[in-house]
């Protein structure tokens, strides 16, 4: 476990600052606090500072007590004596109480001696426990409806990591976690079952510029520390590694500890007493007086000799340039709090999110088997065949659904089928005035008299598990057979291979991908609303080359069955907002080697308008665009393309290349 304390800047009359309630300046002249003061220009210039009146005693313990013991004694100030009464003793020694004095920090009221604690000693207060500072006020553009305040998350991020350290937040939301720590140089990964949560935490990571932080393991951070340390910079060889932090605003700690330690306090009295002894005997001498030093006052009479005055004038000037020698000595002796959340940043830098992956999990279930693989925990039929009749309930009432509202595909009559594969035939009618009809009404079997009805093949899929193209080879084998017009395949997830397929012979092959929701199908309202069952269609492209031993990849959109017809066509690039490439592809795992964006909606222009900056238009246009940048041949003989509509689904497409 480790631990970063949170400071916050001290105010006086706030928390942890309610006794600062009197001022002085550089003679020790004091009074009150008031609202006259707080207005008046000396308090900004430093000239007058802000102080409360600690106690200088402690509780005392065993042989610490009383007269005799070390911690209690008389100390005179300004001609009188002051003793800690008998059962508390002094914060420090005789020693450490001279320096308090010759620093002038001890101030006598009637009834007691007190420690002069400045506020800019330690200008800070400690965050507890209680956070009243973070709130809901800040959360006007909210973008999740569920979407945590980013200050409380800061400040978690803040209190217990450092930057290179690595969050986990596994309930992504919209992403404020991984955008905080991306903010602050963490490292993160964040998990969310919903692809809205994602994709709305994607592109809240990637559509922001974040401040660019000095880093303390670089020459410009070095730079930085050496200005605010004021000491010569570092000449260590930098490798700019985040974990060494960043260059952080601070603030001094002084203390009265501190202070009562500073043996250069006693050097520099003894230095000033020099010049100031002589000159105050001379002033009592011209002035007939036997002022001690805290006797003198601070105006000279006009009816002193010029000379004199000028004694006087000379005294005090020395005695300010003691009490500003001091002060130099003990702040630059004071310890300093870092400012863990106000880095120094550089403005000039334009930083956005640095790479990272969206990775997804397919719901495979490991079986077990035994000593002689047999499965052990196979489900027994009946309960597959429960999933299957309540997917198909639900498909019943919800329908299919495309791209365009207009292809939807609404079942007239779901009946089961006693095929391998094929479980239920669907009939669907579609008409002149279905097709224009967007309510997502069923039309009337038979209406107008146009309209025909075509017989579907369902195939659904495993409740835990991927189905794979053998899977759709042999339903679709099974829907020819079966004299079907078209096989709608059903499943929560598809291979890789079976993306490639969407035909068999003439028989259209579609893949409608089941809601997650639908895991809990039982439970769910079946209501026909939420798109259950969707048809994303295939990514259209052409492979273009090898042209000089390069190859492109155009987009030309996304194949879209239409129910009235039963083609696939192709729908133009219009639908996607972006593609990615993965040039070589493993089979394994998508890896974006190359990205781009078609939005409608001018993306160069928000992309801009984000940054605050301009963007090279060139390199744009090379993401902006319909056709890949050339690209080698894969090694592995293939590559993926992955397309994704302004909804966020996505399909992939695997070619053999070469
Ligand atoms: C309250 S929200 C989180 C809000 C987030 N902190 C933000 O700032 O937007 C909870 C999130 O947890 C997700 N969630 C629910 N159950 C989950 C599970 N078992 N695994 C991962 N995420 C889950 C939900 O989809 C939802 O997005």
């Amino acid at each position: 476990m480790k631990y970063r304390q949170g400071l916050k800047r001290k105010k006086a009359g706030e928390r942890g600052g309610t006794n600062y309630n009197r001022v002085r300046d550089v003679t020790g002249a004091s009074r009150p606090f008031t609202d006259a003061v707080v207005t008046a220009p000396r308090i900004d210039s430093g000239e007058l500072r802000i102080y409360s009146l600690d106690n200088l005693t402690s509780q005392s313990a065993g042989r610490d007590k009383g007269e005799g013991a070390a911690s209690w004694f008389g100390v005179e100030l300004d001609g009188r004596v002051h003793k800690p009464s008998l059962s508390v003793r002094w914060k420090t020694n005789a020693d450490g109480m001279a320096r308090l004095k010759a620093a002038g920090r001890l101030e006598a009221t009637a009834s007691r001696l007190g420690y002069v604690r400045y506020l800019d000693d330690f200008p800070a207060v400690q965050i507890t426990n209680r956070w009243d500072d973070v709130g809901a006020s800040f959360m006007a553009d909210k973008v999740y409806v569920v979407q945590t305040s980013q200050t409380v998350v800061q400040r978690c991020i803040l209190l217990s990591t450092d930057p290179g350290d690595l969050v986990l937040d596994p309930t992504c939301g919209s992403g404020t976690t991984a955008y905080v720590a991306e903010q602050w140089g963490r490292r993160w990964i964040t998990i969310d079952t919903s692809r809205v949560a994602l994709a709305l935490a994607r592109a809240r990571i990637m559509g922001t510029r974040y401040p660019y932080y000095l880093l303390a393991d670089s020459p410009e951070g070095q730079n930085k520390e050496g200005e605010v340390s004021r000491r010569p910079p570092s000449s260590q060889p930098t490798h700019g590694d985040i974990r060494h932090g960043f260059i952080c605003e601070r603030v001094p700690h002084i203390t009265l500890k501190s202070i009562a330690n500073n043996a250069e306090i006693d050097v520099i009295w003894e230095k000033f007493q020099q010049a100031l002894e002589p000159l105050r005997q001379s002033l009592n001498k011209a002035l007939k007086q036997k002022w001690e030093e805290w006797q003198i006052p601070r105006e000279a009479q006009d009816n002193w000799p010029q000379e004199t005055k000028s004694l006087h004038a000379k005294w005090w000037e020395q005695r300010i340039a003691r009490q500003k020698e001091i002060d130099a000595s003990i702040a630059a002796k004071a310890d300093y709090e870092y400012l863990y959340d106000k880095p120094y940043d550089d403005k000039s830098k334009v930083r956005v999110a640095g790479p990272f992956t969206v990775e997804s999990l397919s719901p495979h279930r490991v079986i077990g088997v035994d000593e002689n693989d047999e499965l052990i925990d196979s489900k027994p039929k009946e309960e597959t065949r429960d999933f299957v009749q309540i997917i198909l309930e639900s498909l019943r009432t919800a329908g299919v659904q495309q791209a365009h509202k207009e292809d939807k595909i609404v079942f007239s009559a779901l009946t089961p089928w006693p095929g391998s594969m094929v479980c239920a035939e669907g009939r669907y009618v579609h008409s002149e005035s279905r097709a224009t009809d967007t309510s997502g009404l069923r039309a009337p079997e038979g209406a107008n008299g146009s309209a025909a009805t075509r017989r579907a093949a369902i195939f659904i899929g495993p409740e835990f598990g991927t189905v794979s193209r053998p899977d759709l080879v042999e339903a679709a084998r099974e829907a020819a057979d079966g004299g079907f017009d078209v096989l709608i395949a059903c499943a929560f997830n598809f291979d890789a291979h079976s993306s490639e397929f969407h035909k068999l012979g003439r028989m259209p092959v579609l893949k409608a991908r089941m809601n997650a929701d639908l895991h809990m199908a039982e439970d769910l309202k079946n209501t026909g609303k939420g798109n259950l069952f969707v048809i994303f269609g295939e990514p259209d492209i052409d492979l273009l080359g090898p042209e000089d031993g390069k190859y492109r990849v155009k987009i030309k959109g996304v194949n879209v069955f239409h129910p009235a017809t039963g083609e696939v066509r192709s729908d133009g690039p219009e639908g996607i907002a972006c593609w990615f490439l993965d040039t070589d592809y493993n089979e394994e795992s998508f890896f974006v080697r190359h990205a781009y964006f078609l939005g409608a909606n001018d993306p160069y222009k928000s992309l801009k308008t984000t940054l605050k900056a301009e963007v090279d238009e060139e390199a744009w246009a090379t993401l902006h665009s319909d056709v890949s940048r050339p690209f080698e041949r894969p090694a592995s003989g293939r590559i993926a393309v992955k397309v994704i509509n302004h909804l966020g689904d996505e399909v992939m497409k695997v070619f053999r290349v070469g």
